[in-house]
């Protein structure tokens, strides 16, 4: 019978096998599987791994000292860390498209990626925390007509010509079954049971045009979100849950003035793979605590909306 245990021997002995004695480097993103990823594949083969972590200024508040700090003191993992604020934004300014800004940060990835290899003596593969959902919906549905739904930039987003070969050991698995393993790795319960975070980050909560001011005010918003949800003892239960600057500027009203700034809506979903999903029913006192604390202590948002739309016929991301 099929147990973690069997499946980490298994994944190990065919990364042997691909790899030999190559270089690999993996692209860190600060989620579930990508970790998981990547200490798989340093059981397997070691130091011939190279971690990079790329702070592409698109990360949610705190998180490039939680990951870094993760891999290096915890794992003792050689990992790099890149600063790549400016190319990474500087890319996306004045793009409006989602299937653009996508492709953009895929693109600038595999070539902060090849860059970063040329520096430690080039590497053969690039191991990816793909997923078996990230495969069926970037690609298209077999029968049907051909449908990408969105380019997820471990998958779809790549450009076709890269010097790199793929290592995906998490390809067949489910993110249940992410999580399991990551356990089975000895990976600590509070970063196993993290909510999915998307390759492309912010970017994509923040429909339309991106700037380094928006970023940071949904940064803001979303740490407070996050944060009520701890405090409420609510977010185990949530599968997903992230606020969403829109490019809409509405007005209100604040002690004898008048505000115009932006709307922030809020998202929270419960699934088991991500592939469908329900709008999380919070109790209305909690929304109008979490709303009240963001609009009074973020400088940009005046008023605070709910997403209740469940996938389909919603995506979980707004882009
Ligand atoms: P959607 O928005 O397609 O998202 O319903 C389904 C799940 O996938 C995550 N997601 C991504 N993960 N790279 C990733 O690693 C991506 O490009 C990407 N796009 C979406 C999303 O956060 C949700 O958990």
């Amino acid at each position: 019978d099929w147990t973690m245990a069997a499946f980490r021997e298994q994944a190990i002995g065919e990364i042997r096998a691909k790899v030999g004695d190559a270089r690999v480097i993996c692209g860190l993103s600060g989620g579930v599987d990508s970790s998981v990823a990547a200490i798989l594949i340093h059981e397997a083969i070691g130091d011939q791994l190279t971690c990079i972590f790329v702070d592409h200024g698109l990360l949610r508040m705190g998180e490039a000292e939680q990951v870094v700090g993760m891999f290096r003191d915890h794992y003792n993992i050689p990992l790099v860390h890149v600063q790549a604020q400016d190319l990474f934004i500087g890319a996306l300014e004045g793009e409006m498209d989602p299937e653009v800004k996508r492709k953009t940060i895929g693109r600038l990835f595999i070539e902060t990626f090849e860059a970063e290899a040329k520096k430690i003596g080039g590497a053969d593969f690039l191991a990816q925390g793909t997923l078996y959902p990230d495969v069926i919906e970037s690609v298209s549905f077999t029968g049907g007509p051909s449908v990408t739904i969105k380019s997820h930039h471990n998958v779809g987003g790549l450009p076709e010509r890269m010097n790199m070969k793929l290592v995906e050991p998490l390809r067949e698995l489910f993110k249940d079954e992410v999580r399991e393993l990551g356990r089975e790795l000895g990976l600590p319960e509070q970063f196993v049971g993290r909510h999915p975070f998307p390759g492309p980050g912010l970017a994509i909560r923040c429909p339309g045009g991106i700037t380094r001011e928006k970023l940071e005010i949904l940064r803001q918003a979303d740490a407070i979100y996050l944060d009520e949800i701890r405090k409420a003892g609510l977010y185990d239960a949530i599968w997903q849950a992230f606020a969403v600057l829109l490019p809409v500027q509405t007005v209100g009203v604040m002690g004898d003035g008048r505000t115009y700034e932006f709307v922030c809506a809020l998202r929270a979903v419960t699934s088991v793979d991500g592939m469908t999903a329900d709008f999380y029913a919070f109790d209305m006192e909690f929304l109008g605590n979490a709303a009240t604390r963001i609009i009074n202590e973020v400088k940009g948002i005046n008023r605070v909306v709910y997403d209740v739309t469940s996938k389909p016929p919603g995506t979980i991301e707004w882009e």
